[in-house]
């Protein structure tokens, strides 16, 4: 059984169809990528994933599990994580706090101490991890984005969605 399974989605913003019946699956530790030109709809797809925007049709499912329609933190919690082109870090905390903050969101703290290297994934510890003044300077930015969202992942050193 696939990990992800994307089925016929589709995703309308009034007259423009902007994903059309789009299938795929993505097996446990496979690494899939979405290529296509600007406004193919990329990026659409894994709003939809994430349940950023409703979809129009079609159905999503991970670890066999209906996910189409979830409000995007039920889909979070389920442990699909993702990244955003433009990061958006809370600015008033450490890059290291940023990426605690995404692991720790509504789990224990055993379960999040026990399954979460949150100083794994990217943001590889070192002084700069603690600072707020690294939000902005390559290459902690996308490092610090990348680690945030492994941190949400129900397993934090599977290989990461980029969207
Ligand atoms: N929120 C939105 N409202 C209206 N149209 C949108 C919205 N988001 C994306 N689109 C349109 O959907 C199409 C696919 O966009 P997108 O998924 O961003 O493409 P890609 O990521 O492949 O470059 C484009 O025509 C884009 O203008
Ligand atoms: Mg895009």
């Amino acid at each position: 059984m696939p990990m992800l399974n994307v089925s016929g989605l589709s995703k309308r913003f009034g007259a423009l169809r902007a994903v059309h019946e789009v299938s795929f699956a993505v097996e446990e530790g496979e690494i899939l990528g979405l290529i296509g030109p600007n406004g193919s709809g990329k990026s659409t797809t894994f709003n939809c994933i994430a349940g950023l925007y409703p979809s129009s049709g079609g159905t999503i499912s991970f670890e066999g599990a209906d996910i189409t329609g979830l409000p995007p933190n039920r889909i979070c919690h389920k442990g699909i994580a993702r990244t955003f082109q433009i990061p958006r870090p809370f600015r008033n905390l450490t890059l290291l706090e940023n990426v605690a903050l995404s692991a720790f969101f509504g789990r224990n703290r055993v379960e999040t101490q026990e399954s979460v290297g949150i100083r794994r994934g990217g943001a590889r510890a070192g002084r700069a991890a603690d600072r707020r003044a690294h939000h902005d300077r390559r290459p902690w930015r996308r490092r610090a984005e990348e680690a945030r969202a492994r941190a949400r992942a129900r397993d934090p050193a599977a290989p990461a969605a980029r969207g």
